[in-house]
């Protein structure tokens, strides 16, 4: 299962780079307008930093717009993924830069249907946003499961299912039982993952009992 990680913030994203658990790069332009950085130059210092696939989302609304900002986002880099919103336009978007072999992440997408469209235009990647499902008291995980079983039933079905909206270790986990291909997590749920309070107390136990013995390793 690859992590991506989901935020413009370039200073985060060289430090977590460093752990060697980051795989891709997810922007969105609510994450681009928060970082108050000017976007296609963050994609380029992304791209010096992230050799994997880095998900830049387009921002017009029919299809001659999103594929001339497609060409333009595809220029900065070649692991750049184009991000379409799941609306008709998107979808003949997506099918048209497929058979360009542009790759795709179709994304905002709510239900098992619009992944199923996703995925029969030939998206790379579809989206599923648990997180925002769970805030009207749906269930997210529930969705990811629906489509891995579609994708699942049909071998020609080539589209990765990146988790997206993920807001606790329980979505990562959840999504990995499943077999989700990509999680994609806010910088502070990939520090998350790691912990544990019976690790810090084991640990800090060890280091106590180990001062009694006076030795030294190096
Ligand atoms: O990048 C898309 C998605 O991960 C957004 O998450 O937390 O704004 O629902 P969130």
């Amino acid at each position: 299962m690859e992590f991506f990680l989901d935020t413009a913030e370039v200073k985060v994203i060289k430090k977590l780079s460093e752990t060697g658990l980051v795989d891709g790069i997810t922007t969105n332009p609510s994450l681009i307008a928060r970082s108050g950085k000017d976007f296609l130059k963050t994609l380029k210092e992304i791209s010096k930093i992230i050799k994997g696939p880095i998900s830049a989302e387009v921002t017009a609304l029919d299809t001659k717009g999103m594929v001339q900002e497609a060409k333009k986002l595809s220029q900065i880099s070649k692991n750049i993924v184009i991000k379409l919103p799941l609306t008709e336009e998107g979808l003949k978007t997506c099918k048209f830069l497929s058979k360009k072999k542009i790759k795709t992440n179709v994304t905002l997408c709510f239900s098992a249907a619009q992944a199923l469209l996703a995925a029969k235009c030939g998206a790379t990647y579809i989206s599923p946003f648990v997180g925002r499902l769970d805030d009207i008291g749906e269930n997210g995980m529930s969705l990811i499961q629906d489509i891995k079983s579609i994708y699942m039933n049909y071998s020609n079905l080539k589209t990765k299912i990146l988790v997206a909206s993920v807001r606790t270790t329980e979505h990562v986990i959840q999504s990995a039982i499943i077999g989700a291909d990509v999680v994609t997590l806010p910088p502070a749920t990939l520090k998350e993952l790691s912990k544990h309070p019976l690790t810090d107390k084991g640990l800090d136990a060890f280091l106590k009992d180990w001062k009694k013995t006076k030795q030294k390793i190096v």
